[in-house]
């Protein structure tokens, strides 16, 4: 039987991460982090640019983060922002995760709500299965 998924403590280090964050234009600070297919968490927060379009998202961290780590599938996902409570995770950030979680990816819905697959908020997801087939070279 496997462990049952320690979803407080991903959101705690979501809300850990998100104090981090570098966001002085929108103010919303964003914290996201991720259980690893190896057991491990990786977190990463939004950092702000002051030429706005630069900005970074905090899965993009998240990400680097699973990267730097030597990691590769992440399994489970926490976005919050500063408040604590979750954040929906924006449609590029979507695509992001899907690269790395594919549609098993579970993302947290907060305190006693079920948690909801990749697949579900975003469906009909173009992926890598898309490019090995339709390439034309
Ligand atoms: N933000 C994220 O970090 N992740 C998301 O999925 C949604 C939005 C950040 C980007 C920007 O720094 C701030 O939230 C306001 O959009």
């Amino acid at each position: 039987m496997t462990a049952p998924l320690d979803w407080a403590g991903l959101r705690a280090a979501a809300e850990a991460v998100a104090r981090h964050a570098h966001a002085p234009y929108s103010g919303l600070r964003v914290g996201a982090a991720g259980l690893t297919d190896d057991g491990r968490v990786v977190a990463g927060c939004n950092v702000e640019n002051a030429s706005y379009g630069l900005g970074l998202c905090a899965e993009c961290g998240l990400v680097s983060a699973l990267r730097a780590a030597g990691a590769e599938r992440l399994v489970a996902v926490a976005v919050c922002a500063g408040d604590g409570r979750p954040l929906a995770p924006c449609g590029r950030c979507r695509q992001l995760l899907w690269e790395h979680g594919g549609p098993t990816l579970l993302l947290d819905a907060g305190p006693g709500q079920d948690p909801v697959t990749l697949a579900a908020l975003l469906p009909g997801a173009f992926d890598a299965d898309e490019l090995a087939t339709r390439r034309e070279s």
